[in-house]
């Protein structure tokens, strides 16, 4: 079910049943795409939407809980099952519209192809309950103090303030984040002005879709928006900066300005010294606990 009565509800007095999405008799979705996740939703889905009297009917594509064919995977938006039928909401609209999804005039969206239901549940009629962070961040003691991430003020959890640094260094006090500001990287050249936080590289909430160490598939500072950042191994293919496509790799996808290791593939991984480091351990030299700089090392066993 999904309607407006639930506490808080913004938009008004409208309602569905569920057979507005569901035929209980037909895997309608599988038979249509021949895939195998259909969960009995629809393939022409009908609504009368009495608050804006807009009467909405759209084929769908519901096919898998993550990526292509997901609840809310990008265009065309409104062949998506999370978005057809909205016109208000604040997220997720059918023509794509939604002022939450834009930034700078530019689409962002709202966690596209991401599994909605892990923050929607259907059993509170797809309204946002939160979700727990992803592993290793999802013991009981985690579970019950999502505070310990996120910001707490006036003893409420504001889940969409950004996560400062000092948070996550509550338990990671050695790690450091990577910026120019000498207050908080004494090794910084002063070549560059920058200011990268820890979780504008890693993503402790949402699935990073099979990276290591929790770092993000999309990062907001890449030189190439959109990139799709893979490290599946610490040298080599899948590594830090293994060689091009240079805006796929973490370490490489946000530079455009340093001397090499950019990620618009203008430059190489030739270091001042002559020597190729492509698919080289970067942190035996780019201290995590010294900002990335060069003079030292944390590199893990
Ligand atoms: C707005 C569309 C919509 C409505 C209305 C709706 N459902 Fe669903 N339902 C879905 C979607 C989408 C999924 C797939 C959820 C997932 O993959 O996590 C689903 C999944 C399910 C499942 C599979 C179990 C699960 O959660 O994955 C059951 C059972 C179900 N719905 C029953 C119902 C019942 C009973 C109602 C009415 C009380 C209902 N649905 C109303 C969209 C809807
Ligand atoms: C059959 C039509 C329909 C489908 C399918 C549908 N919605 Fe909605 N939803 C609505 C309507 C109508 C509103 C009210 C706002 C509007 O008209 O845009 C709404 C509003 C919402 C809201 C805001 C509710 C509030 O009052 O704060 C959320 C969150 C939401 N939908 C999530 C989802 C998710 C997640 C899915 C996919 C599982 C989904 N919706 C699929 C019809 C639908
Ligand atoms: C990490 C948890 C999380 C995930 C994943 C997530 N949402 Fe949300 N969503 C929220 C929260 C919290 C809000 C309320 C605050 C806000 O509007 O940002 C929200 C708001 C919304 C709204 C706007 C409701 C309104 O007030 O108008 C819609 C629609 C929506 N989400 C749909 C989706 C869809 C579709 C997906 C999957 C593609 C999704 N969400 C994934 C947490 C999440
Ligand atoms: C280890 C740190 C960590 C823990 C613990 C954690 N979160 Fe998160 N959470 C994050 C980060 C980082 C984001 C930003 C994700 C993004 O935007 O990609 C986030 C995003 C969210 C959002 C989406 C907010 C928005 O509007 O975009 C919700 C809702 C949320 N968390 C709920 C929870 C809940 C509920 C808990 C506890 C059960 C929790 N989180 C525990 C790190 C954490
Ligand atoms: C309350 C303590 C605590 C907080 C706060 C916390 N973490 Fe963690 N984190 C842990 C523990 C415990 C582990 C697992 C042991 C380890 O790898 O050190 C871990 C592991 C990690 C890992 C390694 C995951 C892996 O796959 O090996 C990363 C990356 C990480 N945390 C990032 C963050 C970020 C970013 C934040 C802030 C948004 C954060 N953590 C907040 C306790 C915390
Ligand atoms: C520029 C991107 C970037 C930023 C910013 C960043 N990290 Fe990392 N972090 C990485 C990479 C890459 C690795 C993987 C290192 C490796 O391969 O061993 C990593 C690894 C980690 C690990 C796992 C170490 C282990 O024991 O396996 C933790 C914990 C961590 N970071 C925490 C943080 C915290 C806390 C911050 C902010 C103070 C932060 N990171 C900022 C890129 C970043
Ligand atoms: C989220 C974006 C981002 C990521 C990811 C990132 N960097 Fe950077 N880095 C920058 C920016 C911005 C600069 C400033 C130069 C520029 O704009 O190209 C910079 C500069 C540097 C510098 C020169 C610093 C100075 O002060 O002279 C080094 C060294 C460096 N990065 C190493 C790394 C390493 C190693 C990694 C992988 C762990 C990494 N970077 C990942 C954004 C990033
Ligand atoms: C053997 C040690 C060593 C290794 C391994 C190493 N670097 Fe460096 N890196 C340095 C030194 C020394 C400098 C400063 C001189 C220079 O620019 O070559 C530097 C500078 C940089 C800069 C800044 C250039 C500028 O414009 O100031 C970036 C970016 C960078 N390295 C990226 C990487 C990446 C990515 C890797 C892993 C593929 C890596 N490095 C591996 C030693 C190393």
């Amino acid at each position: 079910m999904h309607s407006s009565i639930v506490v808080g509800a913004k938009y008004g007095n409208w309602d569905t049943s569920c057979t507005t999405c569901h035929n209980p008799h037909q895997q309608e979705q599988n038979l249509a795409y021949k895939t195998t996740y259909g969960k009995y939703i629809k393939e022409y889905i009908c609504f009368d939407n009495p608050v804006t009297g807009l009467n909405i009917q759209e084929f769908v594509k519901f096919t898998a809980p993550t990526g292509t064919g997901s609840f809310a995977d990008g265009v065309p938006y409104n062949e998506n099952v999370c978005e057809m039928c909205h016109t208000q909401t604040n997220h997720h609209r059918r023509d794509g519209s939604a002022p939450g999804d834009a930034k700078g005039g530019s689409y962002v969206g709202h966690f596209d192809g991401k599994k909605c239901t892990d923050c929607h549940p259907h059993a509170d009629g797809f309204y946002p309950s939160g979700g727990v962070a992803q592993s290793p961040h999802n013991t009981a003691f985690f579970n019950s103090n999502c505070q310990l991430c996120h910001v707490e003020s006036g003893g409420r959890v504001d889940f969409s303030a950004k996560i400062p640094d000092t948070n996550c260094q509550r338990c990671h006090g050695e790690r450091d984040a990577h910026t120019s500001d000498p207050a908080r990287n004494e090794f910084a050249t002063g070549n560059y002005t920058y200011s990268i936080m820890c979780v504008d590289c890693h993503d402790p909430m949402i699935s990073v879709e099979g990276n290591r160490k929790l770092l993000r598939p999309q990062i907001e500072f890449s030189v190439i928006p959109g990139s799709n950042v893979v490290n599946t191994k610490r040298i080599g293919p899948g590594s830090l900066a293994d060689g091009p496509p240079r805006n796929e790799n973490i370490c490489e996808t946000c530079h455009a300005n340093t001397s090499h290791n950019k990620g618009d593939g203008t430059g190489n991984g030739v270091h001042a010294d002559g020597i190729n480091y492509d698919g080289a351990y970067c942190m035996l030299c780019h201290d995590h606990n010294k900002s990335f700089m060069v003079p030292g090392t944390s590199a893990e066993e």
